[in-house]
């Protein structure tokens, strides 16, 4: 008996279970995506534009935003991802919702199949703290190179500070809990309880191993090292209590999602 992933156990059952409709199916889950799209596209609103404009959806998941974003007067799209999966339900989603100029790729950010400066826009949702070795800085290099002078890239994701930066909701249910608890600890209890459904390719376990644990503050030196214009930088909380960001030392706890446009 583990006495540690006995302590999880006994506090996580304090916390409400949370049941995801949208991971019943890999269908349910793009759809959400999709539904996703307006707010996504929302938070980027006074510094992009997606019509006429030739945009890549880089880690684009099950294609749901894509398809949303095809859907918003792009030239073209293009949704990439490294897992054949997510792109094969993306896929089938742009066919369902009759998506137009758009194509569904797999691939790596961290090497891009396409030659020269191509794209005005580059959105990477939710993606950056499941990029291996982001300090190498290849896939923002990788960003770089393939926008066009004065093209945008949109950067949001949740640092390793926030309060469900573990991912995996439905087991984790310990606010915190990759701060409190080693990722043996959460590891084996994971195992423990045995979670059936995959990620795409991936297991629940593999894609917890997955994360960078990218910090607000190592993100934000990245980005200033790229020689990119900043063009906007914040923190949010997802739950509109942006006042407790302001708190001194414990303020980054409460950070939700880093939201960041540059331009070359
Ligand atoms: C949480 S999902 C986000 C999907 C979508 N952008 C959204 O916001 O709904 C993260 C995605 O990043 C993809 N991903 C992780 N590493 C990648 C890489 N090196 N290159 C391309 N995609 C990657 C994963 O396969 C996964 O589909």
């Amino acid at each position: 008996m583990d006495l540690k992933v006995t302590i999880f156990h006994s506090l996580n059952g304090l916390f409400p279970k949370k049941k995801l409709d949208c991971r019943r199916s890999e269908r349910d889950y793009s759809i959400w995506e999709y539904t996703s799209g307006p707010d996504n596209y929302g938070i980027y609103r006074d510094y992009i534009t997606l019509e006429n404009n030739i945009v890549l959806d880089l880690g684009c998941g099950l294609g749901g935003k894509t398809v949303y974003y095809a859907q918003q007067g792009v030239d073209f799209i293009v949704g990439l991802d490294i897992d054949e999966l997510h792109i094969k339900a993306a896929r089938q989603l742009s066919l369902e919702k009759n998506a137009q100029n758009i194509s569904l790729v797999i691939g790596d950010a961290q090497h891009l199949p396409f030659k020269g400066d191509v794209f005005n826009i580059v959105l990477m949702n939710n993606v950056f703290e499941h990029i291996t070795n982001p300090k190498s800085k290849k896939a923002l290099n990788e960003v770089k190179t393939i926008l066009k002078e004065r093209g945008r890239a949109c950067i949001d994701f949740s640092p390793w500070s926030a309060k469900r930066a573990a991912h995996t909701a439905e087991y984790f249910r310990i606010p915190w809990c990759h701060l409190l608890f080693s990722d043996r600890t959460l590891l084996k209890a994971l195992g423990e309880m045995n979670p059936k459904a995959r990620f795409g390719k991936l297991s629940y376990e593999e894609h917890f191993r997955e994360l960078n644990k990218m910090a607000i503050d190592d993100f934000r030196e990245m980005i200033e090292e790229l020689n990119l214009r900043v063009i906007h930088f914040a923190v949010k909380s997802v739950e509109k209590k942006d006042f407790l960001i302001k708190l001194p030392f414990v303020g980054k706890y409460f950070v939700d999602i880093i939201v960041c446009v540059l331009e070359k």
